[in-house]
């Protein structure tokens, strides 16, 4: 879900700012997507996998630099990102000898441009708290970012929960003790749906305007099964789907994201070989038939955590891109043969996740007592959305109403 990277610099919004007295604003906190903000290391390594590849070092940008994402340097990043899967302790850990951080918790800094050296040709959230800017917001006072380990999920990372809960109640007390509206993109909206199941109805009450997820990842993504299969070069022209295989398969956060079982039947075949097919019942055996019998034991950490797609007991606006040919099966032309790009077999979605998993938060209005929305922006890719301007539009607009709303 990376190929933000290299789409052209999104075109300044200008927004005729009306700005607004501080009191009025709804604070807003929001938690990125999938490599939707940066990542540090420190290495201190017995062994890399080139004589090239950097032993020891202080602190650097590990995710996103694009620069190590180089021909040359991929093998060295890959080695330096990866996971390792402890299965007698059921834990993970870094590649020996590196430390990581997430830098920047609670700002928008990190989230806004994630390659601290290219700026704004690798823009993110940049325009959507850029367009709040201009409505008089505040980053890190009245706008808020959550960045967090992209690779882990919530079994592995359960002080992102704690964290994010304490931000919001921090959002809410410096602004009046006015409830927050969360704002969320893909996997952040798995995140948010996690966070948001484990709070108690009267916390979300007080503490909680509204949600709008952008590009809600909530049943999953079928790309995930050529990522497991083959690798997936995610859009970066120059690298093959292998060079970054067992990088992505490290990713307890990649298993949390696999479609979800529910909202694909056992006869709807995700990947297609001329003697078996594999559907999203078939994980166990998938697993061992691409050769990463591992994986049965990390998807089984995460399968349940978010499965059920349970209401979240907030008012929600759902914002979706529509019409952009997205992967819904991947088809290999010889049995056992997993080191090649697959055919993709295109449905409907954003470009990246499937329609079925980006509107399965529609079932809440028969789930929940409070409010369920949805705008579908025709044509917005995946990513594109966080910077479109309809969709910011769109944002700002239920943000006036929530705050007229809880001034009168
Ligand atoms: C955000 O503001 C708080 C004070 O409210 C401060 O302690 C913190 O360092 C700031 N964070 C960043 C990343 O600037
Ligand atoms: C796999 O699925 C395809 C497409 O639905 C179907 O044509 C084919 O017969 C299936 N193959 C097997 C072995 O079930
Ligand atoms: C997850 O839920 C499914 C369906 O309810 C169940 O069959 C499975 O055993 C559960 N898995 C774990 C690891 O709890």
């Amino acid at each position: 879900m990376i190929s933000f990277i290299f789409n052209p610099v999104v075109s300044l919004l200008i927004v005729a700012s009306h700005i607004s007295g501080s009191a009025s604003l709804t604070p807003v906190v929001i938690l990125p997507g999938d490599g939707g903000c940066q990542l540090e290391a420190k290495l201190d390594k017995p062994q890399t996998v080139h004589f090239f590849c950097s032993k020891k070092s202080d602190w650097f940008t590990l995710w996103l630099s694009v620069a190590q994402l180089a021909p040359k340097e991929v093998d060295c990043w890959s080695d330096n990102i990866r996971l390792v899967y402890d299965e007698s302790t059921e834990s993970f850990s870094n590649s020996p000898g590196v430390q990581t951080r997430v830098p920047g918790y609670g700002d928008t800094k990190t989230i806004e441009n994630l390659d601290p050296t290219l700026k704004s040709s690798s823009s993110y959230f940049a325009p959507l708290v850029q367009a709040l800017a201009d409505k008089g917001y505040v980053r890190n006072s009245s706008v808020f970012g959550a960045p967090y380990d992209f690779r882990l999920g919530p079994p592995s990372n359960m002080e992102y929960m704690v964290k994010t809960v304490q931000l919001i109640e921090h959002a809410y007390s410096l602004n009046g003790n006015s409830p927050v509206v969360l704002v969320s993109h893909s996997m952040g909206c798995l995140w948010t749906l996690f966070i948001l199941n484990h709070q108690p109805q009267e916390w979300k009450d007080k503490f909680i305007a509204a949600w709008v997820p952008f590009s809600g990842v909530f049943g999953g993504s079928t790309n995930e099964m050529e990522l497991m299969a083959s690798g997936s070069n995610e859009g970066i022209p120059w690298l093959s789907g292998i060079d970054v295989r067992a990088e992505q398969r490290s990713y307890e956060s990649n298993f949390w994201l696999m479609p979800n079982p529910e909202l694909w039947s056992p006869d709807e075949p995700l990947v297609i070989t001329p003697s078996k097919n594999y559907s999203a019942h078939d994980y166990s055996v998938f697993f061992k038939d691409v050769g990463y019998p591992l994986g049965d034991s990390i998807y089984k950490r995460v399968d349940n955590l978010t499965r059920a797609i349970e209401a979240p007991g907030v008012a929600v606006h759902a914002l979706y891109g529509t019409d952009v040919d997205t992967p819904v099966a991947y088809i290999y032309k010889e049995d056992g043969k997993w080191d090649v790009t697959p055919t993709k077999l295109n449905g409907k979605g954003d470009g990246t996740v499937p329609l079925r998993s980006l509107e399965a938060c529609l079932k809440w209005k028969h789930e929940q007592p409070q409010v369920v929305t949805s705008k579908t922006f025709a044509g917005v890719d995946h990513t594109d959305l966080v910077s479109n301007k309809g969709a910011i539009d769109a944002l700002l607009s239920i943000l006036k109403d929530t705050s007229d709303r809880i001034i009168v």
